[in-house]
């Protein structure tokens, strides 16, 4: 039997991707190793949204590269995004590499793999049909399992690499995914997070969006359902109306706004203002009340100026996120941002996110604070960080808590009292 030791880099879809490729190279008689020094397979499965993603891919390339003269025959390449990125430069810079297979390709890699002739291959073709919607993914145990819905991306946002290494957006079967939710059920997993490129643009003949969350909230055994990256414009008044119906699908929704500013937006080509922005989290707040709303967030995008950093400050500051993922922008060969000027300083971009992510601290901690005294249900996950005896888990708003306990078990919901409490993690007593 061969062995593939395979590394995640990127965002979730990613990991799902990899539980894909696992999955997939099982059924053709591949284990898993967790150690490159046994593998015969090295697969680095990589991201491009952002340049430091790739640089972090191309030194690490550099380091597993003494595996392959240690053992002849092993194979050492990449997949993902980056592949597709980087599909004309990377043998140049690294000619060594061994393969490079891009996101629609996945299914081929069995037999790309055993065609060993010593030649390196690429295969970057990008396939509107895939979904990869027959293959079972390997996953690890867990109370939490990520099923990826739709892939690629239509909305070509023009900061973003995503549509030209993803490709076009297109949905799995609705049939064959509750088939697999009711499978998972049936694995033990509590809690379903769905994942796609714009997650809530999901369509299948007459099953939208909102309808696969019905549909999914019905299963028994699934106690808890998410997703993640929602677009803005897909948030439809049947997905708000979905959300708020169900128990089971979680007050809380990771909502990628980017900017504060109408300006910023318009030229990022997001397709909403930041009054539309508002008057969906509006909605959100009214069909789900308490709502946990998290975001991500550019600075130092071409033209962005004083005013309308200032404008991202007050938005995040009136939402009042409890968490942000933020970021630098990062010029992107391709995209249509590529072609302008950068008006932003690589120290100025620095330190618009040092303030931002101060304050998004600061609010965390907030929020944080003011759950102290009230009781959550935490989805039990394993044992915590600080030791013998601490479990966490999350509450439904998604956030980690921690607490003791010798004797609840991962996959159990148990009723928390938060005593304790800081910007990422709240301490509490089984109720
Ligand atoms: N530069 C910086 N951040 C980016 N993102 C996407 N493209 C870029 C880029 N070129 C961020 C966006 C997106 C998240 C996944 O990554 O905020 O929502
Ligand atoms: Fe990228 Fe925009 Fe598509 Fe999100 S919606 S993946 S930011 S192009």
């Amino acid at each position: 039997m061969r062995n593939i030791y395979i590394e995640t880099y990127g965002c979730q879809m990613n990991t799902a991707d990899s539980e894909t490729m696992l999955g997939h190279l099982r059924q053709h008689g591949y284990g898993r190793t967790d150690s490159p020094a046994d593998a015969d397979v090295i697969l680095l499965n990589t991201c491009a949204i952002r340049e430091n993603a790739e640089e972090r891919v191309i030194g690490r390339l550099g380091d597993l590269m003494r595996y392959k003269s240690r053992r002849p025959g092993v194979q050492l390449g990449i997949s993902g995004c980056m592949a597709q990125h980087v599909r004309d430069t990377l043998l140049d810079r690294l000619p060594w590499v061994d393969f490079i297979v891009g996101p629609d390709s996945y299914r081929r890699l069995p037999e790309l793999l055993g065609n060993g002739n010593g030649d390196p291959f690429i295969d970057v073709r990008l396939d509107r049909a895939e979904t990869y919607a027959d293959i079972v993914p390997q996953r690890d145990a867990g109370v939490r399992a990520w099923l990826t819905i739709m892939r690629g991306c239509d909305k070509f946002c023009t900061f973003c690499i995503v549509p030209y290494v993803r490709g076009r957006e297109r949905s799995v079967d609705a049939e064959s995914l509750i088939a697999q939710a009711h499978t998972l059920a049936d694995e033990g997993f509590k809690e379903i997070v769905f994942l796609g490129q714009t997650v809530n643009a999901y369509r299948d003949g007459d099953v939208d969006f909102a309808e696969l969350l019905r549909r999914t909230a019905a299963i028994d055994g699934i106690e808890r359902i998410r997703f993640t990256s929602p677009h803005p414009s897909d948030m439809t008044d049947r997905v708000i109306a979905a959300v708020g119906e169900h128990a089971k699908i979680c007050p809380q929704i990771h909502l990628p706004v980017q900017s504060g500013s109408d300006r910023v937006l318009a030229n990022m080509e997001r397709g909403y203002t930041v009054d539309e922005y508002r008057g969906i989290v509006e909605k959100l707040r009214i069909a789900v009340p308490g709502i946990a709303l998290s975001t991500d967030i550019i600075v130092g995008f071409p033209g962005e100026d004083e005013t309308d950093f200032q404008a991202t400050i007050d938005l995040m500051n009136e939402v009042g996120y409890d968490q942000a993922y933020m970021f630098k922008y990062s010029q992107r060969s391709g995209t249509k941002a590529a072609k302008w000027e950068e008006t932003v300083s690589e120290d100025e971009k620095g330190r618009r996110l040092q303030t931002i992510i101060e304050q998004q601290h600061e609010r965390a901690a907030r929020i944080h604070q003011g759950l102290i005294g009230s009781s959550f249900p935490v989805l039990v996950e394993e044992q915590a960080r600080r030791g013998a005896g601490w479990m966490f888990g999350k509450t439904p708003h998604f956030r980690t808590t921690i607490f003791q306990s010798t004797s609840v078990q991962p996959g159990e919901i148990v009723d928390v009292r938060i005593v304790e409490a800081s910007a990422h993690t709240l301490t509490g007593a089984v109720a």
